[in-house]
């Protein structure tokens, strides 16, 4: 099987003219990839062989997420605990730099990847090309599915996924789709919730995502983590993954990476509040409220009686629940 071989659906018709009115920079559409009919921009195609065959090492680790599940603090947490606490590294070079994003500069499209714009992410600067080149160990980040990946799938190496609740994935995607200039999302919350339950966001469908790799959570080489206990116990989930990387540290170690992680640090932190070092953007729009269940205060009773059957239809078939 090879990335050829997937199916490619093009959204067309009113779906694609809708679509366009609310992604105005998605010049060339979208695609679902697949059996899973994953949805992507157009430039995806051009670019998934390149992910579909990304050559593993066995010493790599990867973060895999949906989008906006808290990718960003788990990285941080993981590159600290995989490099001895290293917070002086940490404080020179962009998480990016140290943990790049593998597909970065295929979700955008051509004008926007490879634009020299001051202050905006050249994504195809810190793509493919520059994660297989970092030196070992190397630390990727995705967002995936697994299905489009399955060289990490069939390797030994490091994999971690976060799971974050999808009410407040769709608050926190929302958001951040309106204010970040590759997106500038043009529709409601109503319209992009609606989008959401329909898999029509990037990296889509969200319950197939998820559930691929509760899957595989027990695997010796995975680990699977809800950004909801992350903010519950912190200590006790660093523990855990010092553990996985057969890695123990004193409590004071711990409490400094715990001090290092809270949002309201986290949030003036530059090596992480940016998506690169070539941008500029407000240090609240990545690093947003940090919180579980600020979906509370978005959600509409309309929204909610719809999200909340999607959810109970999509958790019918498997043990997957996610943390109170
Ligand atoms: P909100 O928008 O709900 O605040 P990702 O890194 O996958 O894009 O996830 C982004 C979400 O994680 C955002 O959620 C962001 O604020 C939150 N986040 C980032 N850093 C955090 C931290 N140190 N502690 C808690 N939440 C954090």
């Amino acid at each position: 099987m090879s990335f050829k071989d997937l199916k490619v659906e093009r959204v067309d018709g009113e779906l694609a003219t809708t679509l366009l009115k609310w992604y105005p920079l998605h010049k060339r559409g979208f695609v679902k990839i697949g059996q899973k009919k994953w949805f992507l921009p157009y430039r995806y195609v051009e670019k998934g062989d390149s992910i579909y065959n990304f050559e593993i090492r066995p010493d790599d680790t990867w973060i895999f997420s949906y989008p906006r599940s808290g990718t960003t603090m788990t990285q941080e947490l993981i590159w600290l605990v995989a490099n001895d606490m290293n917070f002086d590294k940490a404080q020179r070079r962009y998480l990016v730099e140290r943990f790049p994003f593998l597909e970065i500069g295929a979700i955008l499209d051509d004008h926007i990847a490879t634009e020299n714009i001051p202050g905006r992410i050249n994504t195809e600067k810190y793509s493919i090309e520059f994660v297989r080149n970092q030196s070992s160990p190397r630390f990727i980040k995705s967002h995936m599915s697994f299905e489009l990946l399955p060289t990490v799938v069939n390797s030994s190496c490091k994999i971690i996924y976060v799971a974050r609740n999808p009410r407040d994935v769709v608050v926190s995607w929302y958001n951040f789709m309106k204010v970040i200039t590759h997106f500038q999302y043009q529709g409601t919350f109503e319209q992009f919730c609606n989008n959401f339950m329909n898999d029509h966001t990037l990296w889509s469908p969200y319950w197939e995502h998820v559930k691929q790799a509760w899957a595989m959570r027990y695997r010796a080489n995975m680990m699977f983590l809800f950004y909801e206990n992350l903010l519950k116990d912190l200590p006790g989930n660093i523990k855990k993954i010092a553990a996985f990387f057969d890695k123990t540290y004193s409590n004071e170690q711990i409490a400094k990476l715990e001090e290092h992680l809270k949002i309201e640090n986290f949030r003036k932190n530059p090596m992480v509040n940016q998506p690169s070092p070539d941008t500029v953007i407000s240090s609240d729009m990545f690093i947003r409220q940090g919180t579980t269940d600020g979906w509370k205060k978005m959600f509409t009773p309309k929204i909610e009686e719809r999200f909340s059957k999607w959810i109970t239809d999509n958790l019918k078939d498997t043990d997957l629940s996610f943390p109170s």
